[in-house]
């Protein structure tokens, strides 16, 4: 991609930012996300085996497209599994170089009235085609429900045709690309997989659920969050082996792991005294937060 330079000024429309992998960064993103074992092994198992198998076996063998769908509620670490699966296969391919390419999908729908449909077609056919040319490429199409919108649920009154022919250039695109490039993985997230083109999930190599924490993933998401405190407030260690700990898990419970994090500032911010010093916060305020946190997602808030 020879007029692509590393940097986000002279990126193509759509693209947000383009990471030559590995990038070790992201091997830390997929370590912070604490999921079943089985899942994280299956996701970079078939994006392995992607990059592996489509360059030797026909399509009419296994009409594999090249896409991995990761849906589950807000929150769950869907995005972060993306860019961290992304550096886990290149890491697994010693000698290529890989390259992420993150997909804004807003700035596309964003364009002028009539130029979506446009907008999507060169993107894929240009950037993402010049891309796989180039070498093995990883494309995150994060919240892809905005891009493959579900054409059987859109009423052309309330939502600009325009959308819909996005749709249409996605799938069209994708059975291009599927034929001509065999070195490109696309990973795609949703938040609401009901509002995605079933055309785009029959499209789909695998498709894996990303659940909300149970509560020993929420135990294990609150220790680590912890953890990576106590490197600059080390007294806030003490809090792991507290009596009532177990109690602040199980909390959890109904909380996403983002809104676990996020709890924990906020018990960091209980008084103006420990949020002055951070190691002043006690079990206590993790129980009271926890469950403040949990009261607004039962209102909806
Ligand atoms: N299962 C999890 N384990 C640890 N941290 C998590 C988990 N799920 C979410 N998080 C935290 O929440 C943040 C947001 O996750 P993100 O990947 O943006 O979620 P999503 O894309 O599903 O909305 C991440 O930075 C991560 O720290
Ligand atoms: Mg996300």
């Amino acid at each position: 991609m020879a007029t692509v330079k590393l940097d986000d000024v002279d990126l193509p429309k759509g693209i947000q930012r383009i990471r030559p992998l590995p990038d070790p960064a992201l091997g830390i993103l997929w370590d912070s996300i604490i999921l079943d074992e089985c899942v994280k092994s299956q996701l970079l198992s078939q994006a392995v085996l992607n990059f592996k198998l489509r360059g030797k076996v026909d399509r009419s063998v296994i009409p594999l497209h090249g896409v991995i769908l990761l849906v589950g509620p807000p929150g769950t670490g869907k995005t972060s599994l993306a860019r961290g699966l992304a550096h886990r296969t290149a890491e697994s391919f010693q000698k290529a170089e890989f390259r992420l390419l993150e997909i804004e999908p807003h700035m596309l729908t964003s364009s002028a009235m009539g130029k979506t449909q446009r907008a999507v077609s060169d993107l894929f056919s240009q950037s993402i085609a010049e891309a796989a040319v180039d070498g093995p490429t990883i494309v995150l199409l994060d919240e892809v429900e905005t891009l493959a919108a579900d054409r059987s649920k859109m009423s052309l009154e309330a939502n600009p045709i325009d959308i819909h022919r996005a749709t249409d250039a996605v799938l069209v695109q994708l059975d291009i690309l599927a034929e001509q490039h065999t070195n490109l993985l696309f990973l795609a997230t949703s938040n609401f997989p009901q509002a995605v083109d079933s055309a785009f999930t029959s499209r789909c190599d695998l498709i894996m659920q990303v659940p909300m924490p149970d509560r020993e993933a929420c135990g294990r998401i609150l220790e680590d969050c912890l953890k990576g405190l106590s490197i600059s407030y080390p007294a806030i260690l003490k809090l792991l082996v507290a009596p009532d700990f177990k109690c602040c898990a199980a909390e959890c419970v109904g909380l996403d792991g983002r809104a676990i994090r996020k709890m924990v500032v906020n018990a960091l911010a209980s008084s103006p005294q420990t949020a002055m010093n951070p190691e002043l916060i006690t079990v206590e305020n993790l129980l009271a937060a926890a469950r403040a946190a949990k009261a607004n997602r039962e209102q909806g808030v």
